[in-house]
C-alpha cells in the first residue's frame, strides 16, 4: 500500500503530479471556460460576494495564505485569512457578502469546523475545500470544492496542500470569470499553466539527490530558517514547519522583507537559511530584493540554501546550495518550491531515524479543540 516506498510521506510526496492533475480534472468547459456545478452556490449569491475569509490551521492555513495573493490579484475581492481557532473566537466582521473558506484534509478538524459553524451562524456564505469525502465539514457547510489528492496517511501534510492550492486557485479563476473585471480573460490562460505544473513536479522529483544528500549532512542541525517574500513566504513557513513536526528541530519562517526589523540578528556563522527564491519575472522587482536578502545574510555567515528557477543566475554568486525548481509563472511557483522543502524534512527525519508516518505528540486529524 505504500507503492514500494519505504514510508507512506514519501509516496505521497510522489503522488502530488496525479494530486494536482485530478483536481485539475472536469473544471472546464470546451471553450476553456471554468465550470464549477458542484458548487451550488447560485452566481448571483456568489457575485455579491464583497469578502472571502479562509479558515484553516496548520498547512491548509498556508494553502490559503498562498491563495490569498493569487484570489486578490485575479478576482479583485479582498481576502483574509484566519487561524480557524482565532477566527471562532475573535469578533470577526462577517455578514451575508462574506464568502468564507474553509480549507481542510480531512475535513473533520474541530477548530475547523467550529469556525464554520461559526460563519454559518454570522449568515455567512460557506464552502469548504476538502479531501474526504462524506465528512462532517464539507456536510456543514453551503458548497463543498473537492480536492483529488486521494486518501493521505501520513501525519504530515504534502500532496492535500498541492490540491488545495490547486483547488483554491480554481475558486480565484472562477470568481474572476464570474466578477467579469479585467482579469477574466487571464483565467483561461493560467488553467492553462495548471495543467503544466504536473509534468513539472514529475521532473523536480527526478533532481532530488543533492537534498536528500543536504539532509543527511545536517541530521545534527538545531535550528534551520526559511525565508520567503510573496506566494513565497506561506511556502517557508510550510517548509519550516514540515521540520518542526518531522525532525523535531527549531525551525522558523520569514517574509524576507522582515529581516532587518528583527530576524537579521539570528544570522551568525554556519546558520542555514533556506531562501525561496521568486520567479525573476514577479512584479515590484522582488527577484532583485531577495536576491540582496541573500547576500545579506551571506555576509553575516549563513548558510545559503537557495531554492531558484531554472537559468537564475543572479543567486549564483551568493548560494552556498543552489536547488533548482523548472520554470513557471510567479504565482504558481509554490507548487513546485514546496516539494524540496518536503523531501528535505522527510530524509532529515529518517537521518535522525524517527518515525515519518507518525511523528510524536501529533494526530493525523485534530478532533478536539
Ligand atoms: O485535516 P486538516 O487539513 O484540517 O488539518 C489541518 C492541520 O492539522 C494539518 O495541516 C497539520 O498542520 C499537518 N500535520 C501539517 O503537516
Amino acid at each position: 500500500e505504500k507503492g514500494g516506498y519505504d514510508t507512506f510521506m514519501e509516496k505521497e510526496i510522489h503522488d502530488q503530479p496525479q494530486a494536482v492533475a485530478d483536481t485539475l480534472l472536469g473544471r472546464t468547459d470546451e471553450s476553456g471556460a471554468l465550470v464549477l456545478d458542484e458548487l451550488r452556490i447560485s452566481e448571483e449569491q456568489l457575485r455579491a460576494v464583497d469578502k472571502i475569509i479562509v479558515v484553516a490551521c496548520g498547512t491548509a492555513a498556508y494553502a490559503g495564505m498562498v491563495a490569498k495573493y493569487a484570489i486578490e490579484h485575479w478576482a479583485r475581492l479582498p481576502v483574509e485569512v484566519a487561524l480557524a481557532h482565532e477566527f471562532r473566537y475573535a469578533d470577526p466582521v462577517v455578514d451575508e457578502r462574506t464568502l468564507v473558506v474553509s480549507i481542510s484534509q480531512s475535513g473533520e478538524t474541530m477548530d475547523t469546523l467550529m469556525a464554520v459553524k461559526h460563519a454559518n451562524e454570522m449568515g455567512a456564505l460557506t464552502v469548504s475545500i476538502c479531501n474526504t469525502h462524506g465528512s462532517t465539514i464539507p456536510r456543514e457547510s453551503d458548497a463543498v470544492l473537492y480536492t483529488h489528492a486521494g486518501p493521505e496517511i501520513a501525519v504530515a501534510s504534502t500532496k492535500a496542500f498541492l490540491a488545495q492550492i490547486t483547488a483554491a486557485y480554481i475558486l480565484g479563476l472562477y470568481l474572476a470569470q464570474l466578477r467579469g473585471g479585467s482579469y477574466a480573460e487571464g483565467a483561461q490562460a493560467v488553467m492553462r499553466d495548471l495543467h503544466e505544473i504536473p509534468g513539472k513536479i514529475e521532473e523536480l522529483l527526478t533532481r532530488m539527490d543533492r537534498v536528500v544528500e543536504m539532509a543527511n549532512f545536517m541530521a545534527d542541525t538545531r535550528s534551520v530558517l526559511f525565508l520567503g517574500r510573496n506566494v513565497g513566504f506561506p511556502v517557508a513557513m510550510e517548509g519550516a514547519l514540515k521540520l518542526k513536526e518531522l525532525a523535531y528541530i527549531h525551525a522558523e519562517g520569514f517574509a524576507a522583507g522582515e529581516l532587518k526589523h528583527g530576524p537579521i540578528a539570528l544570522i551568525d556563522a554556519g546558520q542555514p537559511v533556506f531562501v525561496i527564491v521568486p520567479a525573476p519575472d514577479t512584479p515590484h522587482e522582488l527577484h532583485k530584493k531577495v536576491v540582496s536578502n541573500i547576500q545579506e545574510i551571506r555576509a553575516r555567515g549563513a548558510r545559503t540554501l537557495v531554492i531558484a528557477h531554472d537559468g537564475d543566475e543572479d543567486v549564483v554568486p551568493f548560494a552556498s546550495e543552489v536547488i533548482r525548481i523548472p520554470q513557471c509563472p510567479p504565482l504558481l511557483a509554490p507548487l513546485l518550491a514546496v516539494v524540496p522543502l518536503q523531501v528535505f524534512a522527510l530524509h532529515l527525519s529518517t537521518a535522525k531515524g524517527l518515525d515519518v508516518d507518525q511523528p510524536r505528540n501529533l494526530a493525523k486529524s485534530v478532533t478536539v479543540e
